[in-house]
């Protein structure tokens, strides 16, 4: 097994970089030809179709958007109101692995406030971020990449990761240092949006990039854990999902949060659900901000598919594996598109 403790070259804050003004990239965002945003097809269609909230995908003049799916009624004493929205998650699991969720009952004032007040912190001088660097043996803190393989083209982003539960994951080192302001807003978001076993915050930071279409913000990939629940830029889009062999650009609904499945799901789920490949690119004259919840099994129990999903015409196609050892691959190896998951499953 390869060392997790330190990264294996001397980190550059992106940031940093896109502030010094460059006008070329270093070679170590470059993607080769094949890989380039610019090379994948964005998915655009002619119709002008509307067909908002009803699982499927949703559309206005030439894109097609992933479904926005309405909360008002999840906890309607009408049965039939409550039905209908199960459907529609159900149906956008199945077909999208991805959806945006709107009148989810999380104040909106608090979604601005916390994306402002991460927007401050990385606008702090880099002798104030550096304090809180983070190692690859937790990823908690400040980081610049994912994975610790030698000589790995990186991504074009910068960002904090947090752990909210387990509170024995939590390193008050990196919580304490923050202004008493600060940590009552990432512990009130915590709380507002999460209430599972393991839950963790990344906020991912996209600085402007001179040549957007050489790098991503952020590799293709399929989210390991379980559910995903992320709190997009309003303004500023950069989040494109896989669709077939072409990426459909999400068009983030004004506080709206998207929510994905993760690969945890589509092994609990015999592949029913499927965790579904997305990536995310920068651009030259915006920068970004976005908070993605993890909400992850316990760490410690072991994740297979549930029996009632096994059947013999449909056996089950994962074997059993922790989430610890899960995760262990993509800190190891960084965003590698769905190949962690399809490399568990059981060959026919
Ligand atoms: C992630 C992710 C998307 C985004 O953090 O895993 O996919 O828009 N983020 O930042
Ligand atoms: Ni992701």
């Amino acid at each position: 097994m390869m060392s997790c403790q330190a990264w294996p070259e001397p980190i550059v804050r992106v940031q940093s970089l896109a502030d010094s003004g460059l006008s070329s990239i270093p070679s170590r965002y470059i993607r080769p030809h094949s890989q380039r945003p610019s090379n994948t097809t964005s998915f655009k269609l002619s119709q002008t179709e509307h067909d908002h909230g009803h699982g499927r995908e949703t559309r206005d003049h030439d894109h097609v958007n992933i479904p926005v799916i309405d909360l008002e009624h999840l906890f309607s004493e009408d049965e039939i109101l409550r039905e209908k929205i199960f459907r529609h998650v159900d149906e956008a699991c199945r077909e999208w692995g991805f959806f945006q969720v709107v009148n989810h009952g999380v104040s909106h004032e608090l979604m601005k406030s916390s994306r402002e007040l991460w927007r401050e912190f990385f606008n702090q001088p880099l002798e104030v971020k550096e304090e809180y660097a983070n190692s690859p043996t937790t990823y908690e803190g400040y980081g610049s990449r994912l994975g610790v393989q030698k000589g790995a083209t990186l991504d074009w982003s910068d960002y904090f990761f947090l752990h909210y539960r387990p509170p024995s994951l939590r390193n008050q080192a990196k919580w304490l240092a923050f202004p008493q302001s600060f940590r009552k807003v990432i512990a009130e978001y915590g709380e507002e949006v999460e209430s599972e076993v393991g839950a963790c915050l990344r906020v991912n930071f996209y600085p402007k990039c001179p040549q957007p279409d050489l790098t991503f913000g952020l590799s293709p990939h399929s989210d390991p854990g379980g559910m995903t629940i992320l709190l997009s830029d309003d303004f500023v889009s950069g989040l494109q999902v896989r669709r077939g062999d072409e990426w459909v650009i999400v068009k983030p609904v004004p506080n709206a949060f998207v929510i994905n499945i993760g690969d945890q799901i589509q092994v609990l789920s015999n592949a029913i659900y499927k965790s579904v490949e997305h990536r995310v690119i920068v651009n030259s004259n915006k920068d970004r901000v976005s908070l993605a919840l993890f909400y992850n099994p316990r760490s410690d129990l072991l994740i297979q598919p549930a029996k009632e999903l096994v059947t013999e015409e449909r056996p089950a196609l994962y074997s059993p594996m922790t989430y610890d050892e899960y995760r262990l691959y993509i800190r190891l190896n960084g965003p590698c598109g769905k190949a962690q998951v399809e490399s568990l499953a059981f060959q026919p």
